[in-house]
């Protein structure tokens, strides 16, 4: 078998995973891992915030999870892995030193030229922090190129809540205004608690022009926030969403991840909610 540093090119191959060693794996909570990966030849991913790669674990198979850290950052790049079934479980054993498959990056990230010069809200839910932070690091690594920014993130619990860390330095920021809360707070919480709606009457005027909304989150969470978002005046074409659905191939070849004419795999994960007004299964 050819040498791990033959195999890692420059270019990505979509159909071939390349192989990648994890320089960094530590458990951020019960069942979420975090892994720092690196090409051999330290060749960067080149992706954008909201990208994805393809993992495939040897003999296992293979599952689409999104970057979690922004291409401002050096290094290699990281992912954050909840374990729910063969693949995750078995990426939950991984160590530092190991080797995983890459393919990617896959899909449409954020276009962030489409953010410059504007005020930022993203609001995030459970651990769909981990695709935000991608957005979330890139913004403050080129924080002059952007205008006011806004997080509010809701998890189930503290226990469950991600990157806690940085939240806090977030939220010591100056040039960050960051509202964490959770649906169910335990003895230690001294928070908010409620699911992420109810942080919404400190969210900033959004019938401007130069405001532009992310929203990345489970299914349930998406619908009520939109929903809020819209009665709060903001436009459709402001409104920038991330979308997860089932996927195999993740190159828009087997169908899976099809939602009418679109392929969320090609076509998203991210998209502009103008774009999904006329899908309903999107949005509901
Ligand atoms: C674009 C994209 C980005 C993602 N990013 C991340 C990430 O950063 N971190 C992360 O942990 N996970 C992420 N996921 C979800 C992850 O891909 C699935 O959890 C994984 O495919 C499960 O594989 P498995 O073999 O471990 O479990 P399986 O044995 O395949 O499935 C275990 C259980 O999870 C369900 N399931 C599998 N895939 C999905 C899905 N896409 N949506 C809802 N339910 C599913 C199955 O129905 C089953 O109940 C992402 C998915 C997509 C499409
Ligand atoms: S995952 Fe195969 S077409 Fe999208």
């Amino acid at each position: 078998m050819p040498a791990i540093e033959e195999q890692a090119r420059s270019e990505p191959d979509l159909y071939r995973p390349v192989p990648a060693r994890v320089i960094e794996a530590a458990d951020l909570t019960a069942l979420e891992r975090r892994f720092r990966v690196r090409f051999p030849d330290d060749h960067p991913l080149g992706h954008v915030p909201g990208q994805f790669v393809q993992v495939s674990m040897l003999g296992i198979g293979e599952c689409p999870i999104s970057i979690c850290s922004s291409p401002t950052r050096s290094d290699g790049f990281e992912l954050t892995v909840r374990r729910v079934g063969a693949v995750t479980n078995a990426m939950h054993q991984v160590e530092a030193g190991d080797v995983i498959g890459i393919r990617g990056p896959l899909g449409r990230g954020f276009d962030v030229t489409k953010l410059e010069g504007c005020d930022i809200v993203i609001v995030s839910g459970g651990c769909a922090l981990a695709p935000a932070r991608s957005l979330i690091q890139y913004i403050l690594d080129e924080r002059s190129r952007f205008g006011e920014f806004h997080l509010f993130h809701g998890a189930r619990s503290p226990d469950e809540l991600l990157f806690r860390v940085e939240l806090d330095e977030w939220a010591e920021q100056s040039d960050v205004d960051c509202h964490v809360t959770v649906d169910f707070a335990d003895a230690h919480w001294t928070g908010d608690v409620g699911v992420v709606t109810t942080l919404f009457d400190r969210m900033p005027r959004l019938d401007r022009s130069d405001v532009r909304a992310v929203v990345i989150g489970p299914p349930a969470m998406f619908k009520f926030v939109v929903m809020e978002l819209l009665s709060r005046g903001i436009s459709l074409k402001n409104v920038f969403c991330s979308l997860e659905r089932r996927m195999k191939c993740g190159i828009g070849k087997c169908g899976h991840c099809q939602m009418n004419e679109r392929y969320v795999c090609m076509d998203g994960p991210v998209f502009n909610l103008s774009e999904l007004s006329s899908i309903r299964e999107a949005i509901e």
